[in-house]
């Protein structure tokens, strides 16, 4: 990596001009408190910040931006903190999905539109941490990625629980007559009991251990609690390290490649990670102009084993994995599959950040030889029902359903299925797959994670916890299930999906890497023929130009014009 420092800064192309704005922009920076002699040739820093109360789990970040503002002051920068839209996971309906790419267009073009000769990016919940790296990769300035860490685990009558996997176990149980509402709302208030995102290996922690292992986030960043003074002095560390980056020009563009997206996806097998990291990965390699299609995470799947014990296919939380030694240690374990000379924002290679790491738990980050399972939890499939791909986390599935042939029951869209499917007169058993289709980046519209279809209240009460179901729809990363998602073409593009009707076999076989509507191909097309799109598109703003240039997920839900 080349030591030289950057001569000329990109800010002074902002006030270094004889039109009056140059004049009036140092007028407001003088509005500001700032002396000349304060900010004249010194690297401006973007503190791009996706605070909000409407997104709790980003709701302690101004906190994190001020840590990042001293960092900044002290290495002989100059800080602005600047606010972008934030996508809060619980509160946007009808997914903040929906709004990801929105995110990142202001992301770029705040970044792009200001003196700004470097950005630390400050985000956490699950869609403002791909926003925020997929603007920040499209501006192409110096960038660390900063996550605001995840929250503590939960304790409730002498459990501990990781949201949102047990609030899920715990909707089936109460669905299923085995708590009552008392507990259910005791359970509500212990829930979450720190500031930070959701704290088991959902998509939040996965894609903050994946920023590492891009080389976009300083080691520590993964997993150490939102609550832990570790993280302010990460957030610190950060505004002290982007003032360098800033001076050196070390942009993303010089930091990201093939390997680096391929180091991604190892770690991504090795922690189990979410398969919402699949469509947000193939969209930041998308900006980054990275060749990356879907068959590559099931290549690499394949040879890539499961070292991290978290749920929601494990035991741990984000807490044990912080204190076992994090993605450094987990890194350090999986090292011989690893391109070690990709460089990262420390401004050494990936190798010398991991070096050594200690891992001071191997039940929680098992060592290479003693995995949790020789190959990767995610798996694509592909098959006459999902021609363009498909993902199954079997890590987190029955193992006894990964070959399974059954018969669909279909529901068309996620209002049907909320009304149908306990209904008692429903004709359904535990053999059945159940389908839902009209929730894909169109149909939702915005792919909701809607993936994890409820299981019918009467086969809930004799017993069965585990059903095959597939939808085009996303599954949150904190889910667990035999759980076929983001089938490509959704079933609003006209993919197969929209052809399946109840009653017709469709077999799953995840050692195939098949699936399969067992249905004459002639007839599948027959019946595609008549296809009509549910979903009428908005007629105007930003969901109009959604409706009109998204991409299926096997693209990344990116615009296409954004690529
Ligand atoms: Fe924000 Fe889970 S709700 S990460």
């Amino acid at each position: 990596m080349k030591n030289e420092k950057k001569r000329n800064l990109r800010s002074r192309e902002w006030f270094d001009t004889p039109e009056l704005y140059g004049w009036t922009r140092q007028a407001a920076l003088q509005g500001l408190g700032l002396d000349p002699g304060v900010y004249r040739d010194r690297p401006l820093i973007g503190i791009c910040n996706t605070w909000s109360e409407l997104t709790h789990c980003n709701a302690h970040l101004r906190t994190l931006a001020q840590r990042v503002k001293e960092g900044v002051w002290q290495a002989g920068g100059v800080p602005f903190e600047f606010p972008v839209i934030s996508l809060g996971e619980f509160n946007m309906r009808p997914t903040a999905m929906l709004f990801r790419n929105l995110l990142s267009m202001d992301v770029e073009e705040c970044i792009r539109a200001n003196p700004l000769d470097g950005v630390v990016l400050l985000g956490g919940c699950d869609k403002t941490t791909p926003g925020l790296l997929m603007g920040a990769v499209s501006a192409d300035l110096p960038a660390i990625l900063v996550t605001g860490g995840p929250q503590l685990t939960a304790h409730w009558r002498g459990q501990e629980l990781g949201s949102c996997t047990d609030c899920r176990r715990f909707e089936a149980e109460l669905r299923a007559g085995r708590i009552g509402q008392e507990d259910w709302l005791d359970l509500q208030g212990a829930m979450i009991r720190s500031p930070g995102h959701c704290m088991t290996m959902g998509t939040a922690s996965t894609l903050a251990t994946l920023a590492e292992a891009l080389g976009l986030a300083l080691p520590g960043n993964a997993a150490y609690p939102a609550a832990d003074s570790r993280r302010t002095r990460l957030a610190h560390r950060a505004g002290r390290r982007i003032v360098d980056l800033a001076e050196r020009d070390l942009k993303p563009s010089r930091l990201l490649s093939a390997a680096s997206f391929d180091n991604a996806i190892h770690t991504l097998h090795a922690i189990g990670g979410s398969t919402n990291a699949i469509v947000h990965l193939l969209a930041v390699a998308g900006r980054a102009g990275i060749p990356l299609s879907l068959k590559r995470f099931d290549e690499l799947s394949r040879t890539t084993p499961v070292l991290l014990d978290l749920k929601p296919a494990g035991r741990f939380l984000m807490e044990d994995f912080a204190y076992a030694g994090g993605a450094a240690a987990l890194l350090n374990e999986i090292a011989p599959l690893l391109d070690l000379d990709q460089p990262t924002v420390t401004g050494k290679s990936l190798g010398e950040n991991c070096q050594g790491a200690r891992n001071d738990n191997p039940e929680v980050i098992r060592p290479l030889d003693r995995p949790l399972e020789p190959a990767g939890g995610l798996a694509v499939l592909y098959g006459s029902l999902a021609p363009d791909g498909c993902i199954i986390k079997h890590s987190a599935a029955a193992p006894g359903l990964l070959r399974h042939e059954g018969r669909a029951i279909v529901f068309d869209d996620h209002h049907e299925l909320l009304e149908g499917i306990d209904d008692p007169d429903l004709e359904v058993g535990p053999g059945d797959v159940l389908v839902l289709r009209g929730a894909g980046p169109l149909g939702g519209p915005g792919m909701p994670e809607w993936g994890l279809l409820p299981i019918p209240r009467k086969l809930l009460r004799s017993g069965v916890r585990d059903m095959v179901r597939i939808s085009d729809a996303r599954i949150s990363g904190t889910a667990r299930g035999t759980v076929v998602v983001h089938v490509c073409p959704e079933s609003e593009a006209g993919g197969p999906l929209a052809a399946v009707r109840t009653g017709d076999p469709i077999r799953l076989d995840v050692p195939a890497r098949r699936l399969d509507l067992l249905v004459e191909p002639r007839e599948i097309k027959r019946r595609l023929a008549g296809f009509r799109r549910r979903v009428r598109p908005e007629s105007r703003g930003y969901r109009r130009l959604y409706f009109e240039r998204v991409l299926q997920a096997d693209q990344g839900c990116d615009f296409d014009f954004l690529r």
